[in-house]
């Protein structure tokens, strides 16, 4: 559904992300990873619209996006919850989800919108009781819940979660799993996750693509990933 081929960014003059080609089929699960510094960040603002490549192109199903607004691509299908979670602090919890319901794609507009919060209260139960609080006050696990269930509030069908679990504690981390498990189970949407920790990657992925210094210097079946190229790559 997404196909990346010969992608080259720069910020300025630096050269950031190299030849960069990479496929997620549909409701797949791919990893993204390797050590900080490498482009995955870079990877997922260029594929939302952030960020626009000097060269290559950006598929999705079928559609050439290149050149699209990000508001355009998540109106196709596509949703980011980006690094650090960014959700918007000054507003409440049910208004940054508010926010998801409007990004929604014209077609669902249909759809009873309760629905769409009740699927999101029901994986994260802890959101109902914040409602009226401001997003700048929840834990940093909370925040992550909101904004993962900002991102599905949208219906995608494609994930793009950039490094989900980073700086939360074990409890929240597990939490995150399950329900990152439990998407990855229905197989409604795909998902490209940035994951530095293997084991995390391991246990999610269907595949995935490691890089190094803003190119892909391996891909493939996450249960057939080399310990080679864990030592080489990744953080254990
Ligand atoms: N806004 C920016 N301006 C200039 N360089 C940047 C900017 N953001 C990131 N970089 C550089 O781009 C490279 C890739 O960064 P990033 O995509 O954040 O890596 P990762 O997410 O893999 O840790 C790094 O060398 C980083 O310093
Ligand atoms: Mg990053």
């Amino acid at each position: 559904m997404l196909q990346l081929t010969n992608l080259n960014v720069f910020y300025g003059e630096s050269h950031i992300l190299r030849n960069i080609s990479l496929e997620v089929a549909s409701g797949q699960v791919v990893c993204l990873m390797g050590r900080n510094g490498v482009g995955k960040t870079t990877l997922l603002k260029t594929i939302m619209g952030l960020l626009r490549p000097r060269s290559g192109q950006i598929r999705f199903e079928g559609a050439e996006i290149a050149a699209e607004s990000p508001d355009r691509r998540t109106r196709r299908g596509l949703a980011y919850v980006p690094q650090g979670r960014e959700i918007f602090p000054h507003l409440t919890v049910r208004e940054n989800l508010r926010i998801g319901l409007e990004a929604r794609r014209p077609s669902d507009n249909n759809g009873p919108e309760p629905s769409a919060l009740e699927e999101v209260f029901a994986l994260f139960p802890r959101l109902t009781t914040l409602l009226d609080r401001p997003g700048g006050v929840l834990s940093g696990g909370e925040q992550q819940q909101l904004a993962i269930g900002r991102a599905l509030l949208s219906r995608p069908k494609l994930l793009l979660l950039d490094e989900p679990t980073e700086g939360l504690q074990p409890s929240i981390v597990n939490q995150i799993e399950e329900v990152i498990e439990r998407f990855k189970a229905e197989r409604r949407f795909a998902i490209l996750l940035v994951e530095q920790y293997m084991e995390f990657a391991a246990r999610l992925a269907d595949t995935y693509v490691i890089m190094a210094k803003g190119a892909v210097v391996a891909s493939g079946r996450t249960s057939e990933l080399s310990e080679e190229q864990v030592k080489q790559h990744l953080v254990v």
